[in-house]
């Protein structure tokens, strides 16, 4: 196999190694093995069928449903807890595949390979599995880190560019908190202003090693988001109010959580925190990518109160903001600020 050098990460008590490829990972034929695809990446990338569940694409696979099938098929199959488990596909076969996978006899054998780029410089790597819950988003999982995690970004060149925007989202994130120079390599890429599908593939795997590098910071030092890791939200709990407020259906999570960074820059700028300038850099790149900077039809008390379920996970709603580029901070905000915020993003 055409072979890139390694990224390895200790997270708590797991070890997580990110392989780069040129080839499709190799999965290994032992009896033992379980794929897990949805409805695209099954014709994408052909396993044999007796080993392989195809579960929903999209939002809808994450159910209780989709794990009791993944479990069902490793029981009848006589799976034990060194067999393993691999997840092709984004986020939402990610977060399945590893959900199943850490309570299957309290933990199978894990690998993923994302194969979209918002599942391979965010949703795979850093432990977090999960499925939505009565309504609510990601409210069932556990943290339970792939063994292995393959990055093939040939992959890409079949994902519809809106996709691609999707995860470039999650790179400019990594770039504000912590990565000067992944920002300004976004900016020449912004300048061009050509379809994302036209940059390279090595170009991508610069792009996604750099983002997985800031998330592994965050990831190793805190893996149950205790504190820190809470930074990795910037721009997500604006995201996560507008994506609720329409139901998962009318934006990407990455159109959102681009979304979320304008108005992280618009809060921070209005309390004086955040440096004027950067701000401006951080829109004007963020709108080159073709990100919206307003959002239409949508219902702005509608996204205050969908926001108001993240307190649900937090206790008390904290916002992330920046001084700028690299200088990130955690607080809580005053309710009218962030109504007034949400208004200036609505159109
Ligand atoms: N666990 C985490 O830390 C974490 C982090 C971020 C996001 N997530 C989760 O990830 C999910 C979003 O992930 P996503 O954006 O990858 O969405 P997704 O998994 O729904 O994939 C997007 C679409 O692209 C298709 N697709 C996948 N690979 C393809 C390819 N190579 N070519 C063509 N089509 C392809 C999928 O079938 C799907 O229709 C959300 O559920 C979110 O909650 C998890």
């Amino acid at each position: 196999m055409n072979e890139l050098s390694n990224l390895e990460f200790s997270l708590g008590s797991f070890r997580t190694i990110v392989s780069f490829s040129k080839d499709f990972p190799a999965i290994p034929r032992e009896r033992s093995c379980l794929v897990v695809e949805d409805e695209h990446t099954a014709g994408l990338f052909p396993q044999p069928e007796s080993r392989r569940v195809i579960v929903p694409a999209g939002e809808e696979g994450k159910s209780w449903n989709t794990i009791e099938r993944i479990l069902d098929h490793a029981l009848n199959r006589g799976l034990d807890r060194g067999s393993l488990f691999v997840g092709i596909g984004g986020g939402v076969v990610c977060d399945v595949t590893a959900f199943a996978a850490s309570i299957y006899m309290r933990g199978a054998k894990l690998h993923l390979i994302p194969t979209t780029l918002l599942a391979m410089v965010d949703a795979s790597f850093g432990g977090k599995t999960a499925i939505n819950f009565r309504g609510w988003k990601n409210m069932v999982g556990t943290f339970y880190p792939a063994e292995r995690i393959w990055i093939y970004p040939n992959a890409l060149r079949t994902l519809p560019e809106r996709e691609l925007r999707s995860g470039m989202a999650e790179v400019i994130k990594a770039a504000m908190l912590q990565d000067g120079e992944l920002f300004r390599l976004l900016e020449t890429i912004g300048e061009q202003r050509e379809p994302l599908h036209g940059l390279s593939l090595n170009m991508y795997e610069q792009l996604i090693r750099r983002s997985l590098q800031v998330k592994a910071f965050y990831v190793t030092r805190d893996l149950r988001e205790q504190e820190l890791r809470t930074h990795l939200n910037l721009g997500h709990t604006f995201a996560h109010g507008l994506e609720a407020a329409t139901h998962f259906k009318e934006y990407t999570h990455g159109e959102a959580v681009a979304w979320g960074l304008y108005r992280a820059m618009d809060v921070g700028v209005l309390m004086g925190l955040t440096d004027p300038s950067y701000a401006e850099r951080v829109r004007t790149l963020l709108t080159r990518f073709g990100y919206e900077e307003q959002v239409s039809g949508v219902d702005p008390e509608g996204i205050f109160q969908a926001m108001q379920k993240d307190k649900k996970k937090q206790r008390t709603l904290r916002f992330v903001l920046q001084r700028a580029l690299g200088d990130t901070l955690l607080t809580p905000l005053d309710p009218a600020l962030v109504k007034e915020v949400i208004a200036r993003g609505v159109a």
